[in-house]
């Protein structure tokens, strides 16, 4: 068989921000009908260099190639002519607009007169979304969608354009595995077509699942390439951290004490329809459910993110009204909401401030000096969840995701609370992070909070929860407690009736 040609490349790339280099003569490089895995460490430069290669930056040092050639993109827009399309971390649809619409944004066939063709743009939105074998109507709005579903229009946006080379930062983010399932479906059908994918993760079981290579970058270096084929999972982590990782495992932890939070037959519609659970101190109460069940936005109601129409919710025993996630947290209870772009950074504030945004008011109050005092705060979270930045005091919207993600964990965790509701804390961290973060969250425990522990990941469950309710339509099918918690018994709650 012929070898495969090389359809985007990136050779002896160098980029710095401000002085910092954070790429170092990286070369990577693509070929047509492949699924080319990049991943590495939060901070390590994979954005970088996908920005590199679909003309967002220009790298400093080395150049771009595409199909052999050297390329100087005068930017994304003359990179996608050329058929190199991206789906980036922060999606980019407009949620007013239609499936359709979003497909042809800024390239709407226009009819005679120039004036937009509904049908023609109906008809060849049907047929992209064909070709993916995506089962969603052009005419729904996609504020309507799930963010699976919006997951998808943003590939189907990206094939729109016929693209050559398709570069995926962290497409599966914010997927369930059945719908990462589909949207892999997807590439491999792409892949089969010819079309060169790149594709950032931090789940190792999907670089697995769907890679042909893949590279490893840290600190803004190669760190290693591998053939799939003859890689281990174990081996692609070590290259990536420079240490093994041990995962955290399930321990029996004292008896927790009395119920911190509680709801009783709570509604929020459309997606909460009578749920009812409570947590204890010092307990890990996980919440399983298949996308659309209600658990994401059960943990929204909790802290009164969501309106709620019926039912009760306590803290420790004491009813309360949530009016707000910032009046949930004046009464102890935090929420690390699923969904970065509403992750509430204030992105021109440094690091520091973001870490004790919650407590600042708590800060003066106690006459201590703000500046010297906000530094320390972030300085010891920056070591306790390991964020990578340059100084706590650079802006917060210099860091790489999986770092920003850390840093809202970390204003969580300086607010003391008495309960923390996570949902899928560890999406989009990366392996070691991820670790990281589950000790963590054990530490909290062990330390007297509670914790809601909303996943999506199974394994995650697992390893961290001492019971978990299983939600479904709405509310909690039930809950279960070890030993009878495996991954078979929550997948059959979650599935069953
Ligand atoms: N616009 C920018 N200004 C300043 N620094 C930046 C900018 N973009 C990225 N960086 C820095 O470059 C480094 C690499 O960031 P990048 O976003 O490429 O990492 P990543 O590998 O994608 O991480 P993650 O897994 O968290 O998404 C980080 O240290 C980050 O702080
Ligand atoms: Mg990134």
């Amino acid at each position: 068989m012929r070898e495969r040609e090389v359809v985007l490349a990136a050779r002896g790339v160098a980029k710095s921000f401000g002085g910092v280099e954070v790429l170092h003569d990286v070369d990577f490089e693509v070929r047509e009908g492949e699924i080319h895995a990049l991943v590495g460490e939060n901070g390590a430069g994979k954005t970088t260099l996908l920005m590199v290669l679909c003309g967002v930056h220009a790298p400093d040092r080395g150049a771009t190639e595409l199909a052999g050639r050297e390329v100087r993109f005068r930017g994304p827009a003359d990179a996608q002519v050329r058929g190199v399309r991206t789906v980036f971390q922060e999606l980019s649809l407009v949620p007013a607009l239609s499936v359709a619409e979003n497909l042809y944004l800024n390239r709407a066939p226009a009819g005679p007169f120039g004036i937009l063709d509904r049908r023609r743009l109906r008809e060849e939105a049907r047929r992209v979304l064909g070709r993916l074998g995506a089962d969603l109507d052009p005419d729904a709005l996609v504020q309507d969608l799930s963010r699976s579903r919006r997951q998808i229009v943003e590939v189907a946006k990206a094939l729109a354009a016929e693209a050559r080379v398709l570069l995926l930062d962290e497409p599966t983010s914010s997927l369930s595995e059945a719908e990462a399932e589909v949207l892999f479906q997807v590439l491999r059908q792409l892949k089969g077509e010819g079309l060169g994918i790149v594709v950032v993760t931090h789940r190792m079981a999907e670089v697995f699942a769907i890679a042909d290579r893949i590279t490893v970058l840290r600190d803004g270096r190669v760190a290693g390439r591998f053939e799939r084929r003859e890689a281990t999972p174990d081996e692609v982590v070590r290259r990536m951290v420079g240490r093994d990782v041990s995962q955290v495992t399930w321990q029996e932890r004292g008896a927790p004490g009395p119920v911190a939070l509680e709801a009783e037959d709570l509604w929020a519609l459309p997606r909460v329809r009578g749920a009812t659970l409570a947590v204890r101190q010092g307990e890990i109460l996980g919440v399983a459910g298949l996308e659309g069940s209600g658990r994401t936005e059960l943990g929204l109601a909790l802290v009164g993110a969501i309106p709620v129409q019926r039912g009760r919710l306590r803290v420790f025993g004491r009813e309360v009204r949530v009016a707000s996630p910032a009046h949930a947290a004046r009464l102890g209870v935090v929420c690390l909401p699923p969904d970065r772009k509403e992750l509430g950074l204030f992105p021109q504030l440094t690091v520091a401030d973001n870490i004790v945004a919650m407590i600042l008011r708590l800060l003066s109050r106690l006459g201590i000096l703000p500046k010297a005092a906000v530094r320390d705060t972030g300085e010891a979270y920056r070591e306790r969840l390991r964020i990578r930045c340059p100084s706590v005091l650079a802006p917060v919207s210099a860091l790489s995701g999986g770092n920003q993600q850390k840093s809202l964990l970390a204003r969580l965790l300086a607010a003391d609370p008495k309960v923390i509701v996570a949902d899928d804390p560890t999406v989009g961290v990366d392996t070691g992070a991820k670790a990281e973060i589950h000790r963590i969250l054990v530490e909290e425990a062990r330390r007297g909070k509670a914790v809601v522990l909303i996943s999506s990941e199974l394994v995650e469950l697992l390893e961290l929860a001492d019971r978990v309710a299983v939600m479904r339509d709405g509310r909690v099918a039930g809950v279960l407690e070890r030993p009878h918690l495996t991954e078979e018994t929550i997948v059959r709650l979650a599935a069953a009736g």
